[in-house]
């Protein structure tokens, strides 16, 4: 085991997310197509689980399509569908080996019925795993992750005897119990490969407290020391949640 892997191994995160960008500029540096850049995205994003399970991360988000990548040419779009849908059950024989249960996170209804099926079927193949989850973003949006959570708050609300008074005294955490998947941790890392600086509408009530991590790295050139560098970069943040460095450390 390398030294950094060593000393990132006792503060890893629960939960990492991972914005895999990079795609389609990585292929046009090659004078190859878009969806050439997607495939090779998808052979990384199976080697990324392999690694994260292998390094003891529990919890692994990526996100595989936006709610806002419906916006791209057509052809893209039905590419990625059906990269989608040939490349997840070829994968389902070594997620067995790793223990790896898929998740879904985000509206699967509007997909192609394959598409659909495939990611069912992986997430009920894969459901008695018991090694790391991987919670794969599909058709996900932050911000309509937590539009649902308020039309859940006010149908709870309406159903309480004083339904203005449940309203005001709805806390973050109880807010929290009606988003998607409030099972799943916090972010507590939250990468974004291809040089870009933002979040694109990725995990917004649960990064309130991620550690963000950017990297030049096209996603198709992301290798496993990059991930190790995330995790080095990770380990050494202090997290505060708003308190003082004294604090933290007393
Ligand atoms: C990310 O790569 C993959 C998806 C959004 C599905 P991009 O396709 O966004 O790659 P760039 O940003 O154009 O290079
Ligand atoms: C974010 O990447 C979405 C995914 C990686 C699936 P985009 O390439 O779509 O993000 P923007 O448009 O540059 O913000
Ligand atoms: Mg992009």
């Amino acid at each position: 085991m390398a030294p950094s892997e060593q000393e990132s191994d006792s503060i890893l995160p629960c939960h990492a997310g991972i914005i895999m960008d990079g795609n389609g500029r990585w292929a046009k540096s090659r004078g190859k197509s878009r969806l050439e850049g997607h495939k090779q995205g998808a052979e990384v994003a199976r080697n990324v689980v392999r690694w994260a399970a292998d390094l003891g991360i529990q919890q692994l988000s990526l996100y595989a399509f936006s709610t806002e990548n419906w916006e791209r040419p057509r052809l893209e779009v039905r590419g990625l569908m059906s990269l989608l849908a040939v490349l997840l059950p070829k994968t389902l024989p070594e997620m067995a080996d790793n223990q790896v249960r898929f998740r879904i996170l985000g509206d699967i209804s509007p997909l192609p019925n394959n598409v659909q099926k495939a990611v069912q079927q992986a997430c009920e193949a894969t459901a008695r795993h018991t090694g790391i989850e991987v919670i794969i973003c599909l058709n996900y949006g932050g911000q309509q992750e937590i539009v649902a959570a308020v039309r859940d708050a006010l149908q709870w609300a309406n159903a309480q005897a004083d339904p203005q008074q449940a309203m005001a005294e709805l806390t973050p955490e109880r807010f929290r119990q009606m988003m998607w998947r409030h099972d799943i941790a916090p972010l507590d890392l939250l990468i974004r490969t291809g040089g870009e600086m933002r979040i694109s509408n990725f995990h917004l009530w649960d990064a309130a407290y991620a550690e963000l991590y950017f990297t030049d790295v096209f996603w198709p050139d992301f290798t496993r020391h990059d991930l190790q560098l995330a995790l080095d970069a990770y380990a050494s943040r202090e997290r505060r949640y708003g308190r003082t460095s004294e604090q933290v450390c007393n």
